[in-house]
């Protein structure tokens, strides 16, 4: 088993040049003050980290060179899929004949547990881009072209929100009611859309203040700026982006639409960082500022919240018994809408704690389940399912340190009784 250090100089020889944050040391005189100030800062932090580390499970999974140079190195200009392995792990046990990916992408889940199940017979792939459908399309094939057993495979530009009506207008009896045996949601923005400045999404490129996920939707962030009520801003602002100088913001926005309105990222970013001129720049500054702006227009533009939260109950409805629904979440509030939403499916879970009452058959299945895959820590067991990560899995410490992108990422997961 390589070690990160051993292969990131592989690994990097040949990648796209990297952002180095260079930490300048303060002169001599300010490093004794600087001490004991950080002193009490390391505390804090570690209490922090501390208290972190319990409400959620790191993963301790250790990435061979092989995938790293596949995922990383080989396909990195697509999208590197985050915890992979901890997603494969989820459905290794499960005997899939059906599976479905709400969110394609570039596929990079997908193609691996195509190939990780030869039993698979259906399989359902749903995105709202083009660019990412097609893509996995063709990553697809080539997958199933190595394949020795054949595999039905349906892959359908539409929002995750209408995976009933998706299944059923598969024809397929197979993928009837109740009847999937494994379900993912890797949410959020792939790579391919965060690297095209002319989607909006990103803070670092110009372009248009676009942000659709569907680009065949009507509503764009440059309408919500500009002509949208100053309340309803602020409240995105606030509930979407949790930024608290939100009523500034809402302020200055809406007065930028006496001067023609805003139209492009730039625009955006010159009057986030007109608004926060006592922050430095850079990630503690007004970037954060700008990142929280981002989040929460992306998240009112693709109407997210809603969209997951209605679409949780959805793929809960669409899993045969002992089928499994696989969540990827990337911000708090999304992670808060997928651990409410699961306890609300299982319902009675107060009165079934895993070691107490729940029933002898539930506690025999739990004891196996446990037995089988080690990747299950504590779960959660309710009337209609068991949430088989009481606490959210989080990357391992390689992951994160090999893509920045997965550092906030939370997966969660219930299976169906
Ligand atoms: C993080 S990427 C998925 C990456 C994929 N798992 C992979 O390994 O390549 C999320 C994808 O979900 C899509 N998406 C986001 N919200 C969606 C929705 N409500 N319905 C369907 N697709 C959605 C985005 O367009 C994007 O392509």
């Amino acid at each position: 088993m390589a070690t990160i250090s051993k292969i990131s100089s592989l690994l990097f020889s040949s990648s796209k040049p990297k952002l180095i944050h260079h930490i300048l040391s303060p002169s001599s005189n300010l490093r004794t003050l600087t001490t004991a100030s950080s002193r009490i800062t390391k505390t804090k932090k570690t209490e922090a980290a501390l208290a972190k580390e319990k409400r959620r499970t790191r993963s301790d999974k250790e990435l061979d060179q092989e995938t790293i140079i596949e995922l990383y190195n080989n396909n990195s200009h697509l999208h590197v899929p985050v915890m992979l392995s901890q997603v494969l792990d989820v459905f290794s046990n499960c005997s899939l004949t059906s599976f479905v990916d709400c969110t394609l992408g570039a596929a990079g889940h997908s193609t691996n547990v195509i190939r990780g199940h030869p039993e698979l017979k259906y399989f359902v792939g749903m995105d709202v881009d083009p660019v990412g459908r097609d893509t996995a399309q063709s990553r697809i094939s080539s997958v199933l072209d190595d394949r020795e057993s054949s595999v039905k495979v349906f892959t359908v530009l539409r929002n995750f929100r209408h995976i009933k009506s998706v299944l059923r207008g598969t024809g397929e009896e197979h993928l009837g009611a109740a009847s999937i045996d494994g379900i993912l949601m890797d949410l959020g923005m792939s790579s391919m859309q965060v690297d095209d400045p002319q989607r909006g999404f990103s803070v670092l490129g110009d372009g248009p203040l676009d942000m659709r996920m569907d680009p065949q939707a009507s509503l764009k962030a440059e309408d919500i700026l500009n002509s949208w009520p100053d309340t309803e801003v602020g409240r995105i602002l606030r509930d979407y982006g949790e930024e608290s100088n939100w009523r500034t913001l809402q302020k200055k926005i809406v007065l930028a639409r006496l001067e023609g309105g805003l139209h492009s990222t730039t625009d955006l970013l010159d009057l986030i960082q007109r608004v926060t001129p006592g922050m430095k720049g850079g990630r503690q500054g007004w970037i954060k500022t700008a990142t929280r702006v981002f989040q929460a227009l992306r998240i009112a533009v693709n109407d997210e919240l809603k969209t997951l939260e209605d679409s949780l109950y959805s793929c809960f409805d669409c899993l045969a018994p002992g089928g499994r629904l696989a969540v990827i979440s990337f911000h708090s509030l999304e992670d808060r809408i997928v651990k409410q939403t699961f306890l609300n499916i299982i319902k009675g879970n107060e009165d079934m704690g895993e070691g107490e009452s729940c029933n002898s058959d539930l506690r025999k299945m739990i004891d196996e389940i446990k037995e089988k895959e080690a990747w299950i820590r504590q779960v959660m067991p309710g009337s209609n399912g068991i949430i088989l990560t009481k606490r959210p899995i989080t990357p391992s410490e390689d992951e994160e340190n090999l893509n920045r992108r997965s550092r906030s990422a939370k997966l969660r997961v219930i299976q169906k009784l």
